[in-house]
């Protein structure tokens, strides 16, 4: 599913960048992808799969 029309960007290449870079904050995702940089709409749905996928990850399900 597309998260960020704008740029194209689904759910999926969300959820595969938060697994591979680990970002600390969704600026840092930014970083690697350019999500939410046009109409902005997308920036809470894209966050919030971020968060989902962050606690997937093994070390921060221990910080939560
Ligand atoms: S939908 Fe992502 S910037 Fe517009």
């Amino acid at each position: 599913m597309y998260v960020c029309l704008c740029n194209g960007i689904s759910d999926k290449k969300i959820r595969q960048a938060v697994r591979q870079h680990h970002p600390q904050s969704f600026q840092q995702l930014r970083k690697f992808m350019p999500i939410g940089n046009q109409c902005g709409k997308c920036v809470r749905a894209a966050r919030e799969i971020m968060q989902d996928e962050l606690m997937q990850i093994p070390e921060y399900q221990e910080i939560a």
